[in-house]
C-alpha cells in the first residue's frame, strides 16, 4: 500500500487490527497442535482476508475450512491446497462451482449433515463429474446440523459406498453449544464427545479422520483427543471477542487482536452517550447479558443497544465523555464485525502500518 494513515487522521467507525497479537494467536494455537500431531483447519469464517489466510498457512496450517463456496473461491490467492467446505451444500446450480475448487485444489472435502442431505447431496455431486472427497457431520450437541442418531451414521455411510462420485474421509462436528458450559465441565464435555464421535467412527471404518474443534474447546481437543483426532477447526481465535475473553474466558482481553474505533457524537441526557457505530458496525450480536461491546481502556463504559448507525453507551464513566472523544471497543462477536467491513487498519505499536481488504465480505454463496 501508499504510506499508511496516521492514526490520527482515521475516520470512524474503523476496524483495528492488532498485527503482533493476531500473529502470535496463529502461532499459539498452531503450537498446541503441532505438539499434539493434530493438524489444524482453521475457519475463514472469522477473518475472511487471505492476508490472514496466508499467515495461518505459513505458520502450518495444513488446510483452511470455510462455509461458503464464495468464501473457498475468495481464499485461492492465499496458496492454499485444501479446503473443506463445512456446509451442507444441495443446489445443482453450484455444480459448475464446486468442479472449479476442485480442480484448483488438491484436497477440497465437502459435508454430508444428515440422512435427508446425504440423498440431495449425491444428486449435486453426480452433475460436478469429479469424485468428491466428503467429511459427515455429527451433531455434538448444537442441535444444528449432523447425524443426531449413531444407527443413521453407518446407513449414510453405506448410501455413500455405493456412489461412485463420493468417497467418505471422516466426520466432523462444531461443538458451539460448548461456548455456554462452565469452564469446569468442558473437559468432562470433550471427553463425553470424544467417546461418542469414536464409537461413530468405529463403527463405519477405524482408519476414517475426526475433525472437532472450535475456538472454546480446539486447544483441550487436541491435547485430550492426541491419537484420536486428526485435526480441528477453530475459527474466532486469530482475533479473539468478548464471547471468548469474557463470556468464557477462553482467551485473555490482552491478546485479543480486533477492535473497533468509535466517535462519541451525542450526549442526549445524563447517563447515555451515543456513538457513530451501530449495528451495521457491531452487528446484532450480543453477549448472554446483552452487551454489543465493551470499552478497552479500563473505563466503565458498555454498548448495551444499538440501532443501525448508533451505539447507546452506559455505565459508570459514561458522563466523563466528551462529544468528539474516539473510543476503543472490543465487540461481542468478532466474526460478524468483520463481514460487515470493506477493510480493517492494521496496527503495530500504536501506529496504522497496513489496511488489509476483507476479501471474502459478503460472500455468502
Ligand atoms: C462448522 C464450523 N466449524 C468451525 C467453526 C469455528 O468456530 P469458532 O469460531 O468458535 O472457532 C464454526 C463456527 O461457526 C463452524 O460452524
Amino acid at each position: 500500500m501508499n504510506t499508511p494513515p496516521s492514526f490520527d487522521t482515521l475516520q470512524t467507525p474503523s476496524i483495528l487490527v492488532d498485527r503482533s497479537r493476531l500473529e502470535a494467536n496463529i502461532r499459539s494455537m498452531q503450537s498446541v497442535c503441532d505438539a499434539h500431531g493434530v493438524e489444524l483447519r482453521p475457519h475463514i469464517k472469522t477473518h475472511k482476508m487471505v492476508e490472514v489466510a496466508r499467515r495461518q498457512l505459513e505458520a502450518g496450517a495444513r488446510g483452511l475450512t470455510c462455509a461458503k463456496l464464495g468464501e473457498a473461491e475468495a481464499m485461492l490467492p492465499s496458496g492454499m491446497r485444501g479446503m473443506f467446505v463445512a456446509h451442507s451444500l444441495v443446489d445443482p446450480r453450484q455444480a459448475p462451482r464446486i468442479r472449479a475448487l476442485a480442480e484448483q485444489l488438491d484436497d477440497l472435502r465437502l459435508a454430508v449433515t444428515s440422512e435427508a442431505h446425504a440423498e440431495v447431496f449425491l444428486r449435486l455431486a453426480a452433475l460436478t463429474g469429479r469424485k468428491l472427497s466428503v467429511m459427515m457431520a455429527i451433531d455434538s450437541g448444537l442441535g444444528r446440523e449432523g447425524v443426531r442418531d449413531p444407527a443413521a451414521a453407518p446407513r449414510i455411510a453405506a448410501l455413500l459406498a455405493r456412489s461412485p462420485h463420493v468417497e467418505l474421509r471422516g466426520f466432523y462436528t462444531h461443538e458451539g453449544n460448548l461456548y455456554a458450559a462452565a469452564p469446569a465441565e468442558q473437559a468432562s464435555r470433550i471427553e463425553e464427545m470424544l467417546g461418542r464421535l469414536c464409537a461413530v467412527r468405529d463403527s463405519i471404518d477405524r482408519t476414517l479422520a475426526i475433525w472437532p474443534g472450535c475456538s472454546v474447546t480446539a486447544r483441550l481437543i487436541a491435547r485430550m483427543g492426541a491419537g484420536r483426532i486428526q485435526a480441528v477447526r477453530p475459527g474466532a481465535y486469530v482475533f479473539g471477542d468478548l464471547a471468548l475473553s469474557r463470556t468464557t474466558g477462553i482467551m485473555p482481553s490482552d491478546t485479543v487482536a480486533l477492535h473497533v474505533l468509535a466517535t462519541v457524537v451525542d450526549k442526549p441526557e445524563p447517563g447515555l452517550a451515543l456513538i457513530d457505530a451501530g449495528s451495521k458496525t457491531f452487528s446484532s450480536d450480543r453477549t448472554p447479558d446483552g452487551i454489543s461491546a465493551l470499552a478497552i481502556d479500563g473505563r466503565d463504559l458498555a454498548v448495551v443497544r444499538v440501532n443501525e448507525e448508533h451505539g447507546y453507551v452506559r455505565g459508570k464513566d459514561v458522563d466523563t465523555l466528551q462529544i468528539g472523544e474516539r473510543i476503543v471497543f472490543m465487540p461481542a462477536h468478532v466474526c460478524t464485525v468483520v463481514n460487515l467491513t470493506d477493510e480493517v487498519v492494521v496496527m503495530e505499536r500504536g501506529q496504522v502500518v497496513d489496511t488489509w481488504r476483507v476479501d471474502a465480505r459478503g460472500r455468502i454463496r
